[in-house]
């Protein structure tokens, strides 16, 4: 197994506790202890006397009850927990995967939800969004890329980068695909709860397709990234335990402290995500007036969900645009290039308060440069290739 470097967690490693203001995090607000204890009676004394032994390794049972009110269907016993999103996709990738089988994975992602499967072995090619059209997926592209050989079809709704949110019927579609050809959907719904309108949210994969691995996490919905707890949510019970006896060689159990504050959390995830989904509707309309403002500079479209979307640098390069923006004013993006992308996008994040302040530096950076005196880019180059 060999591992390429994250390019996108390289780059935070460099940057993320440096720069003094990030506006490419893709986590929403988080918030102090004292204040996550407070959503419960008693619960700052109950985390006092909390043992601190193993616990139980598919997760306590009250956090993947909470887990499990976040769908219909899914019930506690469908709910395994990891340390994060990241550990649930590393897991999933070798209990769902043999080398030469085929992987489809929704592009441009995640680094990890290919660079895994590639480092099995397996297949791996892009089912890329169109930049064109909102990165909208189109099922027909899906059909010409799978092949007898394709075990794993990986899609992110709400999308990191570009924060596509496609309909339920597309949903509905792709399922019936996966019955048809048979393979497994993995549905990284880490973004999901997360939609301005909340008639937008899309039914969990897990919840209409008894083969499909929905994936959660506290990191962005919750803005409780620290405690590091994520969750796999399936039917398949064949995933499902393979997965439990594969994390006996990676975590075995989880944070005790973690799985405390994490039911909390989840015991409270409407008032959480609402208090989040504020943040992203004052701060998105912060974006709608900056991106006006720049129009000649930039090309803008406000996703119906997420925390992240993914503007276009129009005129100059988008990784000479962010390294001189984080030396010279402090502010941090993301350029696309991390993601392998080479439509000259950068990673906008929006679920934190400060992200007002940050546009006002912003604008007075591109105020003082001559940023607008820069070429415009001619036009996309968004050429169809394997990840
Ligand atoms: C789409 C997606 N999946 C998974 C993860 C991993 O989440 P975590 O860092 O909470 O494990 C991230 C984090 O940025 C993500 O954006």
């Amino acid at each position: 197994m060999k591992l390429e470097p994250f390019r996108l967690e390289r780059f935070f490693a460099q940057h993320e506790f440096s720069a003094p203001y990030l506006l490419c995090a893709s986590d929403c607000e988080s918030m102090a202890l004292k204040d996550l204890l407070a959503f419960a009676p008693s619960a700052q004394e109950r985390f006092l006397s909390l043992r601190l032994g193993y616990t139980e390794s598919s997760g306590d049972p009250a956090l993947r009850q909470a887990a499990a009110a976040l769908y219909e269907i899914i019930s506690a016993d469908h709910v395994l927990v990891h340390a994060g999103a990241e550990e649930a996709i590393f897991n999933f990738m070798h209990v769902a995967l043999n080398a030469r089988d085929h992987v489809i994975v929704h592009g441009p992602c995640y680094q990890s939800l290919a660079e895994v499967a590639q480092s099995i072995g397996a297949e791996v090619s892009e089912w890329r969004g169109d930049p064109a059209c909102g990165w909208k997926l189109d099922l027909e592209v899906l059909r010409t890329l799978l092949t007898p050989r394709t075990k794993v079809v990986v899609v992110n709704f709400p999308h990191n980068p570009t924060g596509f949110l496609p309909g339920p019927e597309f949903l509905h579609a792709l399922s019936a695909l996966s019955e048809q050809h048979g393979f497994i959907i993995f549905s990284d719904e880490v973004y999901r709860g997360l939609e301005l309108d909340p008639s937008n949210r899309l039914p969990a994969a897990a919840d209409i397709n008894d083969r499909a691995v929905s994936l959660g996490v506290m990191s962005k919905t919750f803005g409780l990234a620290g405690l590091r707890i994520g969750w796999v949510a399936t039917r398949n019970a064949h995933i499902y335990n393979d997965m439990a006896a594969f994390k006996d060689y990676t975590t075995i159990c989880n944070s005790a402290p973690s799985e405390f504050l994490a039911t909390i959390a989840l015991q409270n995830a409407d008032k959480i995500a609402q208090r989040n989904i504020r943040i992203i509707h004052n701060n998105l309309d912060h974006l709608d007036r900056f991106f006006i403002n720049h129009a000649d500079l930039f090309q803008w479209c406000r996703p119906k969900a997420g925390s992240v979307a993914f503007p276009v640098l129009r005129k100059g390069t988008v990784d000479a645009f962010c390294t001189d923006l984080v030396e010279k004013a402090g502010i941090l993006l993301l350029p696309g290039t991390l993601y392998n992308d080479g439509s000259n996008a950068f990673r906008v994040g929006f679920g934190r308060k400060n992200v007002p302040e940050i546009l006002s530096k912003f604008d007075a950076y591109l105020k003082k440069t001559n940023f607008g005196a820069l070429p415009r880019k001619k036009s996309w180059n968004h050429e169809n290739r394997n990840i």
